[in-house]
């Protein structure tokens, strides 16, 4: 299963850095979107990150001209009829990626690969509005596209071995190390991340100070951000959200805190709203 055609839907901020990394690694790639202006802001985003490089030394002028002109774009769907890869990176809505997908499944060549970049949703829902559920696969990058490492692919319960084996292949080509996740809610990397933060809101329930309980996770587990400063940056209500559908999947084990409701209900949602677990009013 050859790929040489990336297609990718959704110039936004997750769409432009895959084009970007595709095109890095030499496919030919095409970004769509639904208005011009989305389309001209992702591809003003994949020039400002190839500029870092150049900036810093680790590129040619000559290689970003190179690199920007592998990414054709359009706002056409039907242009993906000549991808071998398609990556769905429109909005986390469940409804609207039926609807590509539909519209895929009328417009890929048989061989094609049609993926999405969903965090959250289910994969084997998505594959079962094809008439090609073999061929769906949740291929899920981390933001900023260009400097995370990992990346997680996720089969359907249909999903074909090769399709599983193509896409890794196609990862490991753009220079990043893809991990094999089951299709259950949060995959592995939201669903950890996720029961991380709901037990550092038992540690603040339990008399720990936010900034000990951040402290000891940066310190000790080496990770680069605390829990709860990670929920500030999210907004409690987004985090709530995600340990909603946790909570539906898996039960108890991952019902949100009773500190975060009483957070959200009060407002307290993180730094979009100047408070949450720290006070950001003042900065
Ligand atoms: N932002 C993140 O940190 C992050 C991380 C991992 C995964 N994701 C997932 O990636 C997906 C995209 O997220 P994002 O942050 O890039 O969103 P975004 O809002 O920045 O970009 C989405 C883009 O898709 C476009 N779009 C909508 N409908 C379309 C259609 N029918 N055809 C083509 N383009 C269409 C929108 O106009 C927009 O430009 C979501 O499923 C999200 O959950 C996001």
């Amino acid at each position: 299963m050859a790929i040489k055609n990336v297609f990718v839907i959704g110039a936004g901020t997750m769409g432009n850095g895959i084009a970007q990394v595709s095109a890095q690694a030499g496919y030919n790639v095409t970004m769509s979107d639904v208005k011009d202006e989305f389309i001209q802001k992702g591809m003003a985003a994949i020039e400002k990150s190839l500029d870092r490089g150049v900036k810093k030394g680790t590129m040619q002028e000559s290689e970003k001209k190179a690199i920007i002109a592998h990414v054709k774009t359009t706002l056409n769907m039907k242009d993906a009829a000549a991808a071998d890869l398609v990556i769905e990176a429109a909005p986390e809505v469940l409804d609207l990626k039926i609807s590509i997908f539909k519209q895929l499944d009328e417009i890929c060549q048989p061989g094609a690969i049609m993926a999405t970049n969903t965090s959250s949703l289910p994969i084997g829902a998505i594959a079962a509005s094809t008439k090609r559920p073999e061929k769906v696969i949740g291929i899920h990058f981390m933001n900023p596209v260009p400097v995370m490492k990992g990346v997680e692919v996720i089969p359907g319960r249909r999903t074909a071995a090769d399709v599983l084996e193509a896409s890794k292949e196609y990862v490991k080509k753009i220079g990043k190390e893809p991990c094999e996740a089951r299709d259950y809610a949060g995959f592995i990397v939201s669903r950890l991340v996720d029961a991380l933060m709901n037990e550092a809101f038992y540690c603040v329930m339990d008399g720990n100070k936010p900034e000990e309980v951040d402290k000891a996770v940066k310190l000790c587990l080496n990770h680069p951000m605390g829990p709860l400063e990670l929920c500030d940056l999210a907004g409690a209500d987004i985090v709530m959200h995600g340990l909603e559908t946790m909570y539906e999947e898996f039960g108890e084990r991952l019902m949100p805190a009773p500190l975060l409701r009483n957070m959200v209900r009060s407002g307290d949602l993180g730094r979009k709203t100047g408070r949450g677990f720290y006070d950001y009013t003042q900065k």
